[in-house]
This record gives structure tokens, C-alpha cells and sequence, in this order.
């Protein structure tokens, strides 16, 4: 009896046999019971279904059966906590989804929501088990709604290690997180060859849905890893500073950076002039606990950054306008990308801290007409009926609209501090003048004397609203402080708001501008 179970049990973990193992590590992945063991705790996994077989007899399919059917599938902890996992097996069928590998990553997505544990799944697949035909794209749609039960409930992480292609890529689109790896996956609806038949257009595998195009191009990959090991190093770091759930709180990581840590540093960092850039990622070093910063979508929209921090422990999400890079304004792919990491931040308890330096929207033609209008809400919104606490720091630049959206005190921020450098107003003072002053800038022109009145203008308009003291004031700021304050008051701030709570009118759900 037990000499069945060791062989079924070898069997199993045999997957597709010894040539197609040979053939994988050869493609420089590894199998996919190699991939748990080091994204789990040292032997904390528990295998599931480990003997379900498929069930498909066209094509003479019952001849070929291989136990676990192509994907592993089970629990176990990362540091020490509980997560779900499945990890498709491309020695079996080339990591296909049957119906039954369907039912085994189905089954893992309801013990994953009903316990409020963490799923994160392990994709390395030849899409739909063509031999099973509907059965198999049924199973797809079963997957993709559990995707959506669970979302905001459960964290899910896809991490990409292979083939992603078809209808296959909708399950990773609809979890929080997509990981690739460099080189070796690749995410696609539709391949190059059906591209170049209907469009004529010749591109790779790699330029069409590689890693760098979907972190750089399209913003649908949030984190690359060079290689697999890094991968699955990288996503331990990541589920630190997550809940497990909705209901439950992050994870504190205690530290010996101290609560009231000077940030003199901060002078240093921002310029003297207020044209001139500078890394806002030095900033947020400098404030958030031994300067330990995972920034997500790191090559997507550069001009603004979002990523995991923590301020005495607690994990925060951090959101804060990049002035390197198109001087840190907001456009359409900032918008999108910052208005997800927000809503993921609200759903999942992580307090909210924004480093605002922002001219405005960013004008021109390409931006309007493809939805800056749209997408520019969609940040608008996410912050609107964000309840998590929210903190914002105004370091520099907060004009326009683009000063509403960044977690203003009007759409309900808890916390609004400024620098006594912050400029914040309807708009730069450049554009000002040339609108409240036509006439006087015109005469100046005529009588040669248009760079000093100019000067003169500006500075009177600098005066009067390009500071922060306007919106003290009138309470839109909440306190003007010294940059070297700006760790110590995030932190009694976060203390204050531990016990924020906060509920919005009933309804089924809002609209937000999709
Ligand atoms: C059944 C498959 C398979 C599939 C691969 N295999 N894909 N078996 N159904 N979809 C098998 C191969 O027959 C082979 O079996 C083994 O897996 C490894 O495949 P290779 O082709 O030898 O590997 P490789 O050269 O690395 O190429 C990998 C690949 C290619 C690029 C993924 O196999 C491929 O193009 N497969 C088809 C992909 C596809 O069109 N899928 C359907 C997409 S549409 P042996 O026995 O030789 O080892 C879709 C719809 C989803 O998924 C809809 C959801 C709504």
C-alpha cells in the first residue's frame, strides 16, 4: 500500500519526465516544483490534488495522462505566512489548462478567499489544451471570475515565467500585481504570426510582449526580475509589507531609524531654483524607515513613482510626483498608474503618503485626445473614495487641477503639509502674467522694456501666491513645516489616524471613469 502511494507520489513529481525537465532548465526556467520551494518557506508547502488527471478522450488523449495534470497546486508561508500558490508545469502538455487543471487552480482560489490567505500564481503556459476545446476556455472564464470575487479581498500576484498568451493573459490582468522575468516570458492576446497575417506587421516574441515591453510600453508588467531566483526573492520582499487580507493589517517590521530622525538632508536635495529637477526618490529615502523603498511600475510612467515603504514599521503606499522626468507632470499613463496603486493601498488597509511637485497636466494634442480628461479622473477618483489615512507633503510645485488631484484637503487628505518653498496656485507665474497682464506686457514690448516689467510682474505674483501661505490660511494646509520635520509628522500622524474610520453613502458601486 505504501509502496503505491512513493510511487504515485514520484510519479507525480516526475511532471512531464526527465528529457522534458532537461528541456526546460535548458530554456534557463526552472520546473514547476523548483519555483515553490524558493518562493516559499524552506519545506512549508503543502501539495493539493496532487493525483488529478485529466479527463479528455478525444485525440486519444486518455493514452497520455500525467498525474497533477499540469500544474502544482497548494499552501504554505512566506515568512511565516500563510499564502496559496498554484505553479503551472510546462514539462506537462506545455503547461496547458485543461478542465481539470482548471478545477485544481480554481479550487486553490477558494481555499485562498474562504481563509483570507494571499494567492499568488505561477504562470508558464501554452494556453488553452487545445484537445479539450471549450471545456478548456470554460475553465479559463471560471478562473477569471474567481480573479474578480477576490480582488480586494485576497492580494494576488501573477508572476509571468513563460508563455502567457490568448485569453490566458486576462487571469494576471485582473490580479494586483504582474511580475516578469527578463528574457524568458512574454504576454500577448494575439502572437506575432497572427499579427503579421492580419497586419502585416513583423515584430518578436520578445519586442511584441517581453518584459521590458510590457514595464516600459504598455504598464501591464508592475516588476522585472533578471532572472527567476531574483523573481521570487523579489516577491517574498513585496508580500512583506502586505495584509493577508482585507480585514487584516500589514505586517510591522520594527526598526531602529528613529521616529524623530532630522531630515536636514532634504535642503540639500531640493534646488535652489524652482525650475531646476531633482530625484523625489531621495526624499522619500530620506523620511521612510532605513531608507528601504520598493518602488513598483519603476519603468512605467516615470514622471510619477509609487511604491511600499514604511514609517516606524508600518507599511504606507507612497505616491509622489517625479520632477526628473517631464518635470514631474501628470499625463495619462502617471494618471492610470498611480490612480491602480492608490486603489489597491485603499482596499487593502495601507495608509496613503504623497510627495506632491507638480506643474500641471501636461498640455498638447496626443494628451487630450487620448482621454487625459478620462484618465486624469480616474486618479481623481481613486483618491476621492480612498478611506485609508492619507498624507500629503507638498515639496515644491502644486498648480492647477493637478494641486486638486494630489490628495488635496478637499478630497478629503488628513493631513496637509507644505514647505516653505511650495508654490501653490492656479498656475505658474509665466503663464500667469501673460494672462492677467496682456496690456502691460504688450506696452513693454513697444517700449523696449518688457524684460524688466516682466521680472517685476513676476515677482509680484510670486509674492503674492506662490508660497504656501495662501492656502494655510485659509486651512488647506494644514501646517507649513521645516523639510527636517517631515519624518516625525508623517509618523504622528500615521499614530493619530490609526483608528480612522471612515464610510462613503451606500450604493452597489461608484463609476469610476474606466
Ligand atoms: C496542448 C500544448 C499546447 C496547447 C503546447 N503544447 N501548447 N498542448 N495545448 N495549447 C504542448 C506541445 O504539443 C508540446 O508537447 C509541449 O507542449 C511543448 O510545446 P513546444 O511547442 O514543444 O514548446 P515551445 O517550442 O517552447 O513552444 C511553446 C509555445 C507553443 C510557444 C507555447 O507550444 C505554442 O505556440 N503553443 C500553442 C499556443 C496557443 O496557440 N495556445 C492557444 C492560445 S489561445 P510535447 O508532447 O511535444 O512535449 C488560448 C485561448 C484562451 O489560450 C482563451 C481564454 C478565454
Amino acid at each position: 500500500m505504501q509502496n503505491e502511494l512513493t510511487r504515485r507520489n514520484q510519479l507525480a513529481e516526475l511532471g512531464g519526465g526527465e528529457e522534458r525537465i532537461q528541456k526546460q532548465h535548458q530554456a534557463g526556467k526552472l520546473t514547476a516544483r523548483e519555483r515553490i520551494n524558493l518562493l516559499l518557506d524552506s519545506a512549508s508547502f503543502v501539495e493539493l490534488d496532487k493525483f488529478v488527471t485529466h479527463r479528455c478522450t478525444d485525440f486519444e488523449m486518455q493514452k497520455h495522462q500525467f498525474l497533477g495534470d499540469g500544474v502544482v497546486t497548494g499552501y504554505g508561508t512566506i515568512q511565516d505566512r500563510k499564502v496559496c500558490v498554484f505553479s503551472q508545469d510546462f514539462t506537462v502538455f506545455g503547461g496547458s489548462l485543461s478542465g481539470a487543471h482548471a478545477s485544481k487552480i480554481c479550487k486553490v482560489m477558494d481555499l485562498a478567499l474562504k481563509t483570507g490567505v494571499p494567492l499568488i500564481g505561477l504562470n508558464d503556459s501554452g494556453g488553452a489544451r487545445i484537445q479539450e476545446g471549450v471545456e478548456s476556455l470554460g475553465g479559463y472564464a471560471e478562473i477569471f471570475w474567481r480573479n474578480v470575487q477576490a480582488s480586494g479581498v485576497i492580494p494576488q500576484i501573477s508572476m509571468i515565467l513563460g508563455p502567457c498568451a490568448g485569453g490566458a493573459v486576462y487571469s494576471p490582468a485582473m490580479t494586483d500585481f504582474i511580475a516578469m522575468v527578463d528574457s524568458t516570458s512574454y504576454m500577448f492576446v494575439t502572437g506575432p504570426d497572427v499579427i503579421k497575417t492580419v497586419t502585416h506587421e513583423e515584430v518578436t516574441k520578445e519586442d511584441l510582449g517581453g518584459a521590458d515591453a510590457h514595464a516600459e510600453k504598455s504598464g501591464v508588467c508592475q516588476i522585472v526580475y533578471p532572472d527567476e531566483r531574483a523573481a521570487f526573492e523579489g516577491v517574498r520582499r513585496l508580500m512583506s509589507f502586505l495584509p493577508a487580507n482585507n480585514l487584516d493589517s500589514a505586517p510591522r517590521k520594527e526598526t531602529a531609524d528613529p521616529i524623530d530622525r532630522s531630515n536636514q538632508r532634504i535642503l540639500e536635495i531640493l534646488p535652489d531654483v524652482s525650475s531646476k529637477p531633482y530625484d523625489i526618490r531621495l526624499i522619500i529615502e530620506e523620511v521612510i524607515d532605513d531608507g528601504d523603498f520598493l518602488e513598483i511600475h519603476k519603468a512605467y510612467a516615470p514622471n510619477i513613482v509609487v511604491g511600499f515603504a514604511r514609517l516606524n514599521g508600518q507599511s504606507v503606499g507612497v505616491v509622489a510626483n517625479q520632477p526628473a522626468h517631464l518635470a514631474g507632470c501628470l499625463d495619462i499613463a502617471a494618471s492610470t498608474k498611480a490612480a491602480r496603486f492608490v486603489r489597491f493601498c485603499d482596499a487593502f488597509n495601507i495608509p496613503l503618503i504623497t510627495f506632491v511637485d507638480v506643474p500641471g497636466f501636461l498640455p498638447g494634442t496626443k494628451q487630450e485626445h487620448g482621454g487625459i480628461i478620462r484618465h486624469g479622473a480616474k486618479l481623481l477618483y481613486a483618491y476621492s473614495e480612498a478611506t485609508v489615512p492619507k498624507l500629503t507633503v507638498i515639496t515644491r510645485k502644486a498648480y492647477g487641477g493637478a494641486y486638486d488631484v494630489m490628495a488635496s484637503k478637499h478630497i478629503r487628505a488628513d493631513l496637509n503639509l507644505a514647505y516653505p518653498n511650495a508654490e501653490i496656485a492656479v498656475m505658474g507665474p509665466d503663464g500667469a502674467i501673460n494672462i492677467l497682464y496682456r496690456k502691460e506686457v504688450t506696452e513693454a514690448e513697444k517700449t523696449g522694456t518688457l524684460d524688466q516689467v516682466r521680472s517685476n510682474l513676476i515677482q509680484h505674483y510670486k509674492d503674492t501666491f506662490a508660497n504656501p501661505y495662501k492656502a494655510a490660511e485659509l486651512g488647506y494646509i494644514d501646517e507649513v513645516i521645516d523639510p527636517a520635520q517631515t519624518r516625525t509628522r508623517l509618523i504622528q500622524a500615521l499614530h493619530l489616524l490609526a483608528g480612522k474610520r471612515e464610510r462613503g453613502p451606500s450604493r452597489k458601486h461608484g463609476n469610476i471613469p474606466l
